[in-house]
Order: structure tokens, then C-alpha cells, then sequence
């Protein structure tokens, strides 16, 4: 089967495969009132690092969830390896396997574009609290994309469609979110600081294409910085 964007991800074990990285994660997280009592889902977790981050830091209950075999196996290891008391999950965001009304928070980042964004949204609306929170960090076109263009992203990295801001904006309010926050994403960090330094946790059997997938994502990366961005979604249900 062929390699795709996620595999690559998945072989290489990238903890923190959203822009800003763990740091984003911590400054988006200071802002909320989270606490032991808090039931939070990392919806997409990956390698588990932003999830590890929250149950040690906070010592809430957290769920971690993502429908790739490898990322699961790794965020398993990272969680026993660190003793944290998470339920890891492999599943869709699509068909949520949680209650109604679970969770107090769900956070997702870099993971809905991937997805059917439109079941997504509804899951993390169905499973989150009457108070509860959904927040997003995703990708957004910023400028208009010629149709070649669209057509090389979204086939490289396999995300249905490219949203403007305010068509997210749209989609999170049709799904029944009240009021939706947007923050531009600070991609500013520090790289002398120890807490900066890359998580990676590469598989035995890597191979080739795996290689030309990191190049061509550095590729794809350079090309678009004008006209791909990110923000950060706050939904309040
Ligand atoms: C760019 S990575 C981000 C991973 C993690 N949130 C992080 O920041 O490190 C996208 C993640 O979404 C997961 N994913 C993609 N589509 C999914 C789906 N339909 N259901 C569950 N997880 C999905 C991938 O397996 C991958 O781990």
C-alpha cells in the first residue's frame, strides 16, 4: 500500500506534528481553567505528547484517540514508559466510541482537515458537556489557490478540502457551536529553550519513500508559506 503524509509522520514518531508544537499547546492550554475534575479527549493524539503533557501537568483525566495503528502503539509506550494513568483509543473521529456529554474538553490539533470535517465536528460536539469546549488548531488558505495548486496539497497530504477561516468558522457553527474564538497561531519559539527540543521516536523499518515524503513535505512547506496559515478554533458548545 502506498505511504502517505500520516504514515511518514507515524515512522518518524513526531511528537507535536501541529505548528507551534508543544509550546503553542502549553500557551493555548494556560488560558483555560483545567484541573484534576476536568475530563479532556486529545482527539488525533499521535505519539501522545500533547496528552502526556496534559495528565502530568494538570492530573486530569485524559483520553487519547487516533485511527493510526503506529501512532497508537507509540502513545501507548509513551504513556507506560512515563506511568500516566490515559486510555488510548483507536478510533475515528468520525464515529466517536464515547457517550454523549463526556468530555469537558476536546482538543484536536492539526487533525480535523484530515477527516470528514463535517461528521468530525459533530462527534466532538456530541461528546463534549453543555459548558464544554472544543478547541481546534487547523489548517487555513489564506490567499486564493489556483486549482493545480489545491489539487498538489491536498493530494499530498490527504485532507478532503482547504478552508478559508471563515468557512471553518461556518462549518463549527452549523454544527451547533454558540460562539467560536480565532487566534492566529504564535509560531515564534524559542529554540535555546531545553522544552523546545524535537520528540521523535523513529521506527526499526524505515524506508525510502518515507525520506522523500519529509522532503517533499519541507518542500510543500516552503511553497505555501504565503498561502497556508493556521488558527487556533475556541467552540464553545
Ligand atoms: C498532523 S498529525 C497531528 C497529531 C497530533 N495531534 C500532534 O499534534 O502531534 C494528524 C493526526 O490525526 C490522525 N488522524 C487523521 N485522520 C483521523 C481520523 N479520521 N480519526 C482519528 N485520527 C485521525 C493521524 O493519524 C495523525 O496522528
Amino acid at each position: 500500500m502506498e505511504q502517505t503524509y500520516v504514515d511518514c509522520l507515524a515512522y518518524f514518531g513526531v511528537g507535536g506534528a501541529h505548528p507551534g508544537g508543544l509550546q503553542l499547546t502549553k500557551k493555548i492550554l494556560s488560558k483555560e481553567a483545567i484541573d484534576k475534575t476536568k475530563f479532556i479527549l486529545d482527539a488525533g493524539c499521535g505519539t501522545g505528547q500533547t496528552a502526556a503533557y496534559i495528565a502530568k501537568h494538570y492530573g486530569c483525566q485524559v483520553t487519547s484517540l487516533d485511527y493510526n495503528e503506529l501512532m497508537v502503539e507509540k502513545a501507548m509506550q509513551r504513556f507506560q514508559r512515563l506511568n500516566l494513568p490515559i486510555k488510548v483509543i483507536q478510533g475515528r473521529t468520525e464515529h466517536l466510541p464515547f457517550e454523549n456529554a463526556s468530555f469537558d474538553i476536546v482538543l484536536s490539533e492539526s487533525v480535523i482537515a484530515f477527516t470528514n470535517i463535517f461528521l468530525t465536528i459533530a462527534e466532538f460536539k456530541r461528546v463534549l458537556h453543555q459548558n464544554g469546549l472544543l478547541i481546534a488548531v487547523e489548517m487555513v488558505q489564506e490567499k486564493s489557490l489556483s486549482k493545480d495548486e489545491l489539487e498538489e496539497i491536498t493530494r499530498f497530504y490527504g485532507v478532503p478540502r482547504l478552508l478559508r477561516e471563515h468557512e471553518w468558522h461556518n462549518v463549527f457553527r452549523h454544527a451547533g457551536f454558540k460562539q467560536i474564538h480565532v487566534e492566529l497561531c504564535d509560531l515564534q519559539f524559542d529554540e535555546n529553550d531545553v522544552n523546545n527540543v524535537p520528540d521523535f521516536s523513529i521506527s526499526e523499518k524505515m524506508n525510502d519513500t518515507l525520506f522523500e515524503i519529509l522532503k517533499e513535505h519541507q518542500r510543500l512547506t516552503k511553497k505555501y508559506k504565503e498561502k497556508l496559515g493556521y488558527r487556533i478554533f475556541r467552540c464553545f458548545v
